[in-house]
């Protein structure tokens, strides 16, 4: 349709090549809708008659109910619609649709609503994930664990205090997205194909028409600028990183060796083979997921890093890294929701190992700095503790007065009053002893629970108000089509 400078039409394969259209479907319905939004501006400003707007917006009325057929000579979606307006509405009428816009500020709109849309569901998605951690947190504020650095037992915690450091790493990413969102929700129709245009359009008038907060102003950035989808893909790639370490830790709980968790049966797999298999294939999904987000992203910067400003082709290609996205993070996010509902946390199991390890000898050695001795003694104390237990493979608590006495090597304690610290360091009264902010303690999970649950709901409030604010700009758009459509 465009090619009146140019001899001939693409052969066939070089018109594949060229062409977004299988990748455009996506974003077909917003190209639809910022097209009415344009179409009406038009005709408001005088620019266009009201006749020939009602030609261009039942045409493109039509289109939305209407399949696109894959057999197509348009470069694009934006291609497409144009050529089925101009065959519905009459060249006349549908040839002025594209005055005073051009497919660098359009293409440029259509990503921009459909981001602003996949955000607001993600922080949706984000939103019950972290909920239903919260939940998890409340019920299991007296679940004792083993926590683990090195993958070694290192301290005595709580099933609760873990479920809130997922909630917490999710709740920035929460944040990441929705602060992102404003820096999206600007409207770039109107730049035209980089300097604008001579015919009187109103910029503010579309975006308002389309539900966004602003106009993203200058048109050579508008036209040019897809940091907005590198930041979107930035959150995306470091949200799966998060939700990648809780699959992580979740296949090693599921263990036969660790059964700290196990998973319901609708959320494993089996094997062909080994019939006793229950295997986390959704959490080790989750993973291999990540590696393709953190690819996309990568591939997105690497195609901007080189490009002079004003509208280049390789643009196009940004837009085959953000569907994907979009899905695996939409999905995985609902998944891993689902999981977490129904997942059997072993209480006992989780109380076991840590009877099998040596995960409160800091809470001896901070019951000795309370009695007043210098830390690096009492680390001292309970390292000779611990292996004296171990080389006997006893516990803390099994070693005897005399065994005791050997640890304690400048008389900075007795050992009758080191024996009797042992016996009553339990995990239960180290959680009770354990006060500083966000720590395991037991009054610090209750706090925290009650603090996160309110700044979900806070999230949960602006989100919807968002959302509504888009619809709700959609909604006064149609009545205006209908309206115009029908006089
Ligand atoms: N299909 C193009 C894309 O997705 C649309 C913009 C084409 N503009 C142009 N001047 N060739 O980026």
């Amino acid at each position: 349709m465009y090619r009146s400078r140019l001899e001939g039409k693409l052969d066939e394969n070089t018109l594949e090549f060229l062409s977004s259209i299988s990748d455009d479907y996506e974003i077909a319905l917003y190209d639809i809708v910022g097209s009415q939004a344009h179409t009406i501006m038009l005709f408001e400003n005088e620019i266009i008659t009201k006749q020939d707007a009602v030609k261009i917006l039942s045409a493109l009325e039509k289109i939305k109910k209407e399949k696109f057929s894959a057999k197509t000579d348009a470069e694009d979606i934006h291609e497409a619609i144009e050529s089925i307006v101009i065959k519905k509405a009459g060249k006349d009428a549908g040839g002025k649709m594209h005055t005073a816009r051009s497919r660098n500020d359009q293409v440029a709109l259509d990503i921009r609503m459909k981001i602003r849309d996949d955000i607001n569901t993600i922080c949706f998605c984000l939103n019950e994930t972290i909920s239903t951690l919260l939940q998890l947190a409340e019920k299991h504020q007296n679940t004792i664990m083993p926590l683990y650095t090195h993958m070694q037992q290192a301290q005595v915690g709580l099933f609760s205090h873990f479920m809130l450091a997922y909630a917490d790493a999710l709740f920035r990413d929460l944040d990441r997205f929705y602060v992102a969102y404003g820096r999206t929700n600007e409207s770039p129709l109107g730049a035209g194909p980089v300097g604008g245009t001579s015919i009187p359009i109103d910029r503010q008038s579309t975006a308002k028409m389309l539900g966004f907060k602003g106009l993203i102003e200058n048109s050579i950035d508008a036209t040019t600028s897809r940091d907005f989808v590198a930041e979107y893909l930035a959150h995306a790639a470091i949200l799966m990183t998060n939700l990648s370490r809780l699959a992580e830790d979740f296949i090693i709980w599921s263990t036969s060796e660790f059964a700290f968790i196990e998973l319901a049966d609708k959320f494993t797999s089996t094997s062909s083979v080994m019939p006793q298999k229950k295997n986390p294939d959704i959490l080790e999904l989750i993973r291999g997921k990540t590696a393709q987000v953190i690819g996309y992203q990568l591939a997105v910067l690497s195609n901007l890093k080189g490009l002079p400003s004003g509208y280049n082709r390789d643009l196009q290609q940004t837009k085959v890294s953000i569907w994907p996205t979009s899905k695996i993070v939409i999905s995985s996010l609902i998944v891993v929701n689902s999981l977490l509902k129904t997942m059997n946390v072993n209480e006992k199991k989780l109380r076991q190992a840590i009877d099998g390890g040596y995960s409160i000898s800091l809470d001896i050695a901070e019951h000795l700095v309370r009695k007043g001795i210098p830390f690096r003694a009492s680390h001292k104390i309970v390292g000779q503790l611990v292996q004296l237990a171990s080389n006997s493979k006893k516990s803390l608590t099994r070693l005897s007065v005399t065994e005791v006495e050997k640890a304690i090597t400048n008389k900075e304690i007795s050992a009758k009053d080191l024996y009797k610290i042992i016996q009553i360091t339990t995990p239960e009264m180290s959680l009770q002893t354990r006060k500083s902010q966000g720590s395991s303690g037991k009054h610090e999970q209750q706090r925290m629970i009650a603090d996160r649950k309110r700044k979900v709901q806070a999230y949960m409030v602006g989100t919807t108000k968002r959302t509504n604010e888009v619809r709700q700009a959609f909604d006064g758009l149609e009545v205006k089509v209908k309206s115009l459509i029908k006089k």
